[in-house]
């Protein structure tokens, strides 16, 4: 384990960095900290790694990785053209959590695209991650780093919790920014598909490129859907249901829960929370606010579990910038369950 926050010297912070880039190069597999979520990661040239990190994460095999890169210079390697879709994209968003499909160069192991003509890259915003990839100087594929049907970890208590033992290092740089994965652009044609919502909103895609495309649904013949969104995702142990309503409302769904006799959670903001009795109550921030709401989602998610909650409730944001991918993930943590007010 190596910790590297904010306040360390920057000699002992350059050390550990170079330990964890060459543990990269020689093969091992490292978490590290993005801006998104924790990441798992290993060389894209080294096939072991790449075999520890399905392994390790009990990843299906067919579901493709994204190469993490310190720097552009780094796409020649992997791309075998920058489409200028694509070259507006990285002008406008890179380095930051938008992940670009491209046309992929033979040399990168299909393995890691899962037998796709395309690759998943993505150059964070993380300093600490740049640092990182930049230091290791090979393209690092690393998806979450949380065992398969468990939450994103946003800290590296989270990838302990799920990985202990199964990776060779994890570099604590602290809390992650956004909370919840980058957004998965398909940047290959000359409308921009976006095959997963995340921290670039598809507001912010549509002003710098004038359209945008979202592939909502699985069998869209025009564009296959990301091939990890047909995987089921996170699901609490509890049974969740999304709240759409007011407050007393809320507070009626949970009392009818407690009087079947079942342990609650309610997940919403500390002012809301102040007026709900749930047998556990979990902060999605202080007051209603989008960006702190995504940033605590996962942990949120996890406390539940924790608390052993049987019935879950989470309160609803709106689904315009961020709040499309916040809801895009609390909806399939729900799988779907809305329980709205008349
Ligand atoms: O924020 C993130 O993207 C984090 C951090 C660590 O960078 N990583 C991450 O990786 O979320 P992962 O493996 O959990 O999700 C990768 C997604 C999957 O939905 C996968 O199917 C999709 O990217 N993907 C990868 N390569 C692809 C390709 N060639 N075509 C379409 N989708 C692809
Ligand atoms: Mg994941």
């Amino acid at each position: 384990l190596w910790t590297i926050h904010q306040t360390l010297p920057a000699d002992l912070r350059n050390q550990r960095i170079q330990e964890a880039a060459k543990a990269l190069q020689d093969g091992k597999t490292i978490a590290f900290p993005t801006e998104t979520v924790y990441g798992l990661g290993g060389s894209a040239w080294k096939p072991d790694a790449i075999d520890r990190i399905f392994s390790a994460k009990g990843r299906p095999n067919d579901n493709p990785l994204i190469l993490h890169i310190g720097s552009k210079n780094q796409l020649d390697e992997l791309v075998l053209q920058v489409p200028k879709l694509a070259e507006t994209l990285m002008d406008a968003f890179w380095p930051g959590p938008l992940t670009l499909i491209l046309p992929k160069r033979p040399e990168v192991p299909e393995r890691v695209t899962g037998g796709l003509n395309t690759v998943a890259v993505r150059l964070p915003g993380h300093k600490l991650a740049r640092e990182l990839l930049q230091a290791s100087g090979v393209p690092v594929a690393a998806p979450s780093a949380n065992r398969s049907g468990r939450p994103s970890p946003t800290t590296a208590a989270h990838v302990e919790k799920d990985l202990s033992g199964r990776v060779d290092g994890i570099v604590d740089g602290g809390a992650t920014g956004f909370g919840l994965e980058s957004t998965v652009v398909d940047a290959t044609g000359t409308t921009p598909v976006i095959l997963r919502p995340g921290g670039i909103t598809s507001e912010a895609i549509q002003k710098v490129c004038g359209s945008v495309e979202v592939a909502e649904k699985e069998d869209n013949e025009a564009h296959p859907q990301s091939p990890g969104m047909k995987y089921t995702h996170y699901a609490p142990d509890g049974d969740l249901y999304i709240i759409e309503g007011s407050t007393a409302f809320f507070q009626k769904n949970i009392t009818s829960a407690q009087k079947a006799g079942r342990q609650v959670a309610a997940l919403a903001d500390d002012k809301e929370l102040s007026e709900l009795k749930p047998d556990t109550a979990v902060s999605l921030g202080a007051a209603a606010d989008t960006n702190e709401a995504a940033r605590r989602l996962y942990a949120a998610l996890r406390e539940a579990d924790e608390a052993e909650a049987e019935i879950i409730f989470a309160r609803s944001y709106a689904s315009d910038g961020i709040g499309g991918a916040l809801m895009n993930r609390l909806e399939k943590a729900a799988g779907g369950k809305y329980l709205r007010e008349g």
